[in-house]
């Protein structure tokens, strides 16, 4: 490669919110350069490291990171393939270099091709048709935006013919898909890393607690038989969506013992944050090497409790919380995203509680005196 062609940044992140963020931060840590995208001047990844501002939606904008970087990834899965493409022919840039790769992107960014590209594989996952076929389903049912759904946003739960007709409007246009309505007891998730020749390995499963659909604590599945086969049924998953690098992997463990594919994410994934204070690899760390095709294997830490923090109403100063927090619940751990406002609901930051005796509660505790103090 001539001298002039050498990029001066290993690796641009498309993104700039929390993920971004924390990777950022593991690619530092291991001094690896790297640079993220965001149109924010003060995004969560622009506040710890170099950042370009544009928006993750413009090909030019992208193809400016791409002039600068050896390897390319993204914090979410709604950047359009094709804008991703087009950015490879602005820059001439090796659509290899992204990972994950964009036709897994493509599969993964469409809610029902993803679920078709299961079935085809025959991984177990809820029947899904375009949403003006749901009656071949039956009621009650889910309605999901194909594109763009996040927290729950997207996702409308129909009880009858009478409601889906109620909601025509919105489905009709397209855009949509109905799927079956899933009894479940828990929702599991597993981060699945898997390395450039197809093989794969796993961090662990992990039980999803989710509250008005957000994700509200996360703690190690304690059936080792049940977390085996979670790990296995996330693995099939991201195969079928010939996956390379980092994905979190959401299953639902229906009511009938069987584990289904919800979902995946395509990147590091709110349900792996445990694995910031664990003892072992991080899931940003694993991140990181898996697109640089370093990964090697995940190194195991100590069982881990991870409670969500969301904004509330007239939230105050977060250093009084934090404060508070640190004198009482020293085994908290504390991450903060530095987002500039706390809109009731937005994911703003989280805690960790490792090691010994109850550490659901214990988190779940700390997080109630970051809130009161918080207020
Ligand atoms: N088919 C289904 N049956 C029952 N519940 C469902 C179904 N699909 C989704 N849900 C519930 O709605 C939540 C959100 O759905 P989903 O994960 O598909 O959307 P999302 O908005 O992309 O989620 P997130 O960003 O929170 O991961 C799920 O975690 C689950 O609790
Ligand atoms: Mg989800």
């Amino acid at each position: 490669m001539p001298i002039e062609s050498v990029p001066e940044v290993k690796l641009g992140i498309l993104g700039g919110g929390q993920l971004a963020r924390m990777s950022v931060m593991a690619a530092q840590r291991m001094g690896v350069s790297v640079i993220s995208l965001d149109k924010d001047k003060n995004s969560p990844a622009a506040q710890v490291g170099p950042a370009i501002f544009g928006s993750i939606h413009d090909a030019i904008d992208i193809s400016t990171v791409m002039q600068k970087c050896e390897f390319i990834t993204f914090e979410n899965e709604f950047i359009k393939a094709e804008v991703l493409e087009e950015a490879c022919r602005i820059a001439s840039f090796d659509p290899k270099n992204i990972v994950p790769g964009i036709n897994t992107l493509r599969t993964i960014q469409d809610k029902l091709l993803q679920r078709q590209a299961y079935q085809e594989f025959g991984v177990p996952t809820p029947l899904a048709v375009s949403a003006d076929q749901a009656e071949t389903i039956d009621f009650p049912c889910v309605l999901k935006a194909r594109y763009g759904g996040y927290d729950g946003k997207g996702t409308k739960y129909v009880n009858t013919k009478a409601e889906y007709d109620e909601l025509r409007p919105l489905w009709e246009p397209g855009g949509w898909l109905a799927e079956e309505l899933v009894a479940f007891d828990d929702e599991i998730a597993v981060m699945v890393v898997a390395r450039k020749d197809g093989s794969c390995d796993t961090f662990p499963a992990m039980i999803t607690r989710q509250r008005n659909y957000v994700c509200d604590l996360v703690y190690p599945c304690p059936s080792p038989a049940l977390s085996a086969k979670a790990q296995q049924v996330a693995i099939d998953a991201v195969k079928a969506v010939n996956g390379i690098g980092l994905f979190g992997v959401e299953l639902f463990l229906q009511n009938d013992g069987e584990i289904t594919v919800n979902e995946i994410a395509p990147r590091p994934h709110n349900t792996g944050h445990y694995t910031l204070d664990w003892g072992g690899m991080s899931q940003f760390e694993a991140h990181v090497l898996s697109v640089l095709g370093w990964f090697h294997s995940v190194e195991t830490g100590i069982p881990t409790c991870m409670a969500n923090i969301l904004g509330i109403d007239e939230a105050q100063s977060f250093e009084n919380a934090l404060s508070e927090v640190s004198k009482h619940h020293p085994r908290a751990r504390f991450h903060w995203y530095g987002k500039a406002d706390a809109i009731p609901g937005r994911k703003m930051g989280h805690l960790n509680v490792s090691g010994d005796g109850d550490i659901c509660g214990e988190a779940e505790n700390a997080r109630d005196a970051f809130y009161a103090a918080w207020r």
